[in-house]
C-alpha cells in the first residue's frame, strides 16, 4: 500500500493503473477505523481491481461546539490495517491541501440534507457533500462505497450524484454490530463502561419499532414509545426516533413503501445514530 498526501500523487497513482486497464473503487473515511469500515474495504476490493481509502477529518463538517479538535487519531494503526485488509493506496491530505486560502465553493444537497441531522447539526451535510464531491472528483474511481451506518448520508450522496451527474456509481454497505447489537463507530470510544452497557438499546428499541410498525402499528405512536424505551434504558436527550421513507427521508404514515426507522441520541458525550429497515409487509 502507498500512502499519498497530495492531490497530484493521488492522481498519478491513479492515472498509471488506468492505463493499465484497472477499475478504481473509492471508500473515503475520517480514520479512527475499525471493523465497520473495513467491510467497506472488502466490499470495494470484490468490486474494484484497485481500492482506495482515503483519511481526512474533514472539518467543515463539524459544527463549531462539535467534536472536530478532539475526533480520534490513530493513524499508523489505521495504516497497518488497512495494508492487511488490502487497500491499494491510501490518500490522507492536510486540511490545506484539500481547502487551501480562499476556498468558498460548498455544494448544498437540498431537502435530504436539511431534516434528520441536518436539522441537528446544520450545515453537517453541506460539509459532507462538499468534500465528498471533492473526493470523487479528485481520483474519478468508478464505484465509491458507504455505509449504512450513517444512512441519511449515504441517500445524500447518492441524490447529489445523481443532481449534478458524478459519474461514479455509489454502493451501501450493512451496518458492522458489536455481537450486543451496538453499530460500531469511532465515537464509541467516548462511552463510559457504564454507557456501553446501556447503548445497546438503541438497536434494541429501534428494532422493535420497525417490527411493531411492520405488523401494522401507527408510525407516530411506536416511534414515542421507542423514545420512552430510550429514556428508560438510560440514555440522554433523543434527537430523534422517526419513521422515514428510505430514500426520501420525509416522514411516512405506514409501511406501505420502504420505510427505514433512523435515531439519534444521546448517552454521555457520546451522540450515537443509529437505524433499520422496516421488513415489507
Ligand atoms: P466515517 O465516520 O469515518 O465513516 C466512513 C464510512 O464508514 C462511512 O461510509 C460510514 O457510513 C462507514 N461506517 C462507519 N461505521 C460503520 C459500521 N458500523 N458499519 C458499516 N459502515 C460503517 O462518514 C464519514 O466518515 C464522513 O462523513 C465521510 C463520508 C468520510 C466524509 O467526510
Amino acid at each position: 500500500m502507498v500512502t499519498v498526501t497530495s492531490i497530484a500523487e493521488l492522481q498519478e497513482r491513479i492515472r498509471d493503473w488506468r492505463r493499465a486497464g484497472d477499475s478504481i473503487g473509492l471508500v473515503p473515511t475520517m480514520g479512527a477505523l475499525h471493523d465497520g469500515h473495513f467491510a467497506l474495504m472488502r466490499h470495494c476490493r470484490a468490486d474494484a481491481t484497485r481500492t482506495c481509502a482515503t483519511i481526512f477529518v474533514n472539518p467543515t463538517q463539524f459544527g463549531p461546539n462539535e467534536d472536530f479538535a478532539s475526533y480520534p487519531r490513530t493513524v499508523s494503526a489505521d495504516e497497518d490495517n488497512l495494508r492487511a485488509v488490502g487497500v491499494d493506496l491510501l490518500f490522507m491530505p492536510s486540511v490545506t491541501e484539500m481547502y487551501p486560502p480562499g476556498h468558498s465553493t460548498r455544494v448544498r444537497v437540498g431537502p435530504l440534507g436539511e431534516t434528520l441531522d441536518g436539522t441537528f447539526r446544520p450545515g453537517h451535510f453541506e460539509g459532507i457533500a462538499t468534500v465528498v464531491t471533492k473526493l470523487l472528483l479528485q481520483a474519478l474511481p468508478d464505484v465509491a462505497v458507504f455505509g449504512e451506518k450513517d444512512y441519511q448520508q449515504l441517500q445524500v450522496i447518492k441524490r447529489m450524484v445523481r443532481d449534478i451527474d458524478i459519474p461514479v456509481r455509489i454502493e451501501g454497505v450493512p451496518t458492522v454490530r458489536e455481537p450486543d447489537g451496538v453499530a460500531l463507530s469511532s465515537r464509541n470510544a467516548y462511552l463510559t463502561p457504564a454507557e456501553r452497557a446501556v447503548a445497546p438499546a438503541l438497536y434494541r428499541s429501534i428494532r422493535s419499532v420497525a417490527q411493531a410498525v411492520a405488523e401494522g402499528g401507527n408510525p407516530d405512536r411506536e416511534a414515542a414509545r421507542g423514545v420512552e424505551a430510550l429514556e428508560r434504558a438510560g440514555f440522554g436527550r433523543v434527537d430523534y426516533l422517526t419513521l422515514r421513507d428510505a430514500e426520501t427521508l420525509q416522514p411516512v404514515a405506514d409501511a406501505s413503501r420502504p420505510t427505514r426507522v433512523l435515531a439519534a441520541a444521546w448517552l454521555g458525550r457520546a451522540r450515537l445514530i443509529d437505524n433499520v429497515s422496516v421488513a415489507p409487509l
